[in-house]
Parts: C-alpha cells; structure tokens; sequence
C-alpha cells in the first residue's frame, strides 16, 4: 500500500474547555484537563509530522473552545475551498476565521447556502463525495457541494445523535476502501454502502464509542484513538499500519484525531 503524503490543518486548543452541550459527549460539568488536551493534540501534530505530513496552523482566537476541531473549518478539494455554516450559534464565529485563512493560503473560495459543517461531514471516497445528515449538514448542503466539486454526492443519513457527524461513524482508508459502524446509518445507507463498498471494514459499537472511526488514513499508515484497539488489530489484518493516539480530553467535546484535522487538496494530482 502507498502512503500519500499530505498538506494538513490544525488548530492549537489554546481555548479548548466544555463550556455548553451541543452533542452528547460534552457534559459542562465534568472536568477537563486543558493542559493535557494542548500536550495530547501535540502528539498528535508530531505523528503526522513523523509521517511525512505537512500541517500548517491556523491561530485560535478566544472565546471559540471548539476551533481546534478543524475538520469543521470547510471542506478542501481539487485547489477549492468551501466555507462552513454551523448549525449551532456557539460556534458560528469559527466559520469567518477558517474562511479567512482559506483566502489568504489562496483557495478559491465557495460559501455555503445552508448548515454545511466541512469535512466533520463531507468526506472524499474515491471519486465519490460522501455526505452525512441527520444532524449537522442540511440535506440541502448536498446539492451545492456536487455543485461546488463537481463529485457525486452520496448522501449518508446518521441516525445515532453519538455519531453526529460522518466522520465520528465512517472513516476513509483509500480510494477503494472505508470501515464504518453499520448502525450509525439508516437501513438504506446501509445498502448503500454495502454496495458501493462491499470489502469495507465493519466497526463495532465498542470501536466507536471511544470514537475509534474518528480517524486519518494516509493509505497506508491510519492514526486512530489509542482505545480503538479492535478495530486497530482489523485495520492490520488488511495491511494497514496503526498508530494509536490518546485524546481523551478532546473526547470529552465529542472529538477524536480526525475531527483535529483539515485536509488540503490541491490540484487533480494531489487529491
Ligand atoms: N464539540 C464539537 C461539536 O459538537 C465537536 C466537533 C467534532 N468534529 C468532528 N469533525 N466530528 O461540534
């Protein structure tokens, strides 16, 4: 298997904290460790880092704890970039500082019509782009993206309000592969997932309940949560390597390694 070397986003969680719920991970009043989120979200960096990656940063700005989520900054492909509306009032302020940051590293520049929370829902398969709702992204925000990319969109009806967002339920492994907890899907995503991915890697509940989806596959290499480990070990039996890393603080807002990163796509060549 072939490693692509990719051009990552992140953001420090120098304001990370649970102030309020807006999925059900996130309790206000348990406490959280800010200063081993900022070490654990390092780690993090410096894995990719060892892979070969680049990441760049976007500056956090106060009063946002969730920005370090940059997956939920916009959805990059092809040299394109499209801006995010969030469903929540909490982290609206997020979308303008990620738009601003896309501009300036000169993207061309799309802004959307409807709630549409970036790659936390819209993840490139191969050729296909797939699109969660249920939760976050509006069904509407489909269209435009089709529109936007130029991609087939298929849209993936979540109906587990714990995997709120795509990647929290599905993870993409290579062009031809992705692992996924059925039941996160309605019946009919289900079908058609089997059918556009019949050797796909089926996760268990106990997988995702520590997020183990929430993960980033270079196609060789996958940095998945530490506690993932069964879903690890099959990850290796198809060839994959593994590498486990530890963000519990960061599970404590509903976030896992994905959820950290934005992937930047240049051109064709470099999808
Ligand atoms: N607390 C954040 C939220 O609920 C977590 C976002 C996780 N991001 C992701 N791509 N799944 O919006």
């Amino acid at each position: 298997m072939d490693a692509t070397s990719q051009r990552l986003l992140m953001c420090r969680p120098t304001y990370f904290a649970v102030d309020y719920a807006i999925n059900p991970w996130m309790d206000p009043s348990a406490p959280v460790d800010a200063a081993l989120a900022v070490r654990q979200w390092e780690q993090l960096r410096q894995t990719y880092l060892d892979l070969g990656h680049t990441v760049e940063e976007i500056t956090p700005v106060p009063g946002l704890p969730d920005m370090v989520f940059a997956a939920n900054g916009g959805t990059v492909i092809d040299g394109k970039a499209m801006a995010v509306q969030f469903r929540d009032p909490q982290r609206a302020d997020e979308a303008p500082a990620y738009r601003a940051w896309f501009e300036a590293a000169g993207f061309e520049m799309y802004d959307p019509k409807h709630v549409n929370e970036g790659e936390g829902d819209v993840l490139l398969a191969g050729d296909h782009l797939l699109a969660g709702t249920g939760f976050r992204t509006a069904h509407a925000a489909h269209a435009q993206l089709q529109e936007v990319f130029g991609y087939p969109v298929i849209t993936m009806q979540l109906v587990d309000p714990r995997f709120y967002h795509l990647d929290t339920a599905l993870t993409v492994l290579d062009e031809q592969t992705v692992a996924y907890l059925p039941e996160a899907f309605s019946p009919g995503s289900q079908a058609v997932l089997r059918r556009l991915f019949p050797d796909a890697v089926h996760a268990t509940m106990a997988d995702a309940e520590v997020l183990g989806l929430n993960a980033v596959s270079d196609g060789r290499h996958v940095v998945l949560p530490a506690q993932g480990t069964h879903l690890a070990a099959k990850l290796r039996d198809r060839g994959y390597e593994t590498i486990g890393v530890d963000l519990s603080e960061l599970r404590k807002a509903g976030g896992g390694p994905k959820c950290c990163t934005l992937r930047l796509r240049q051109g064709k060549a470099s999808k």
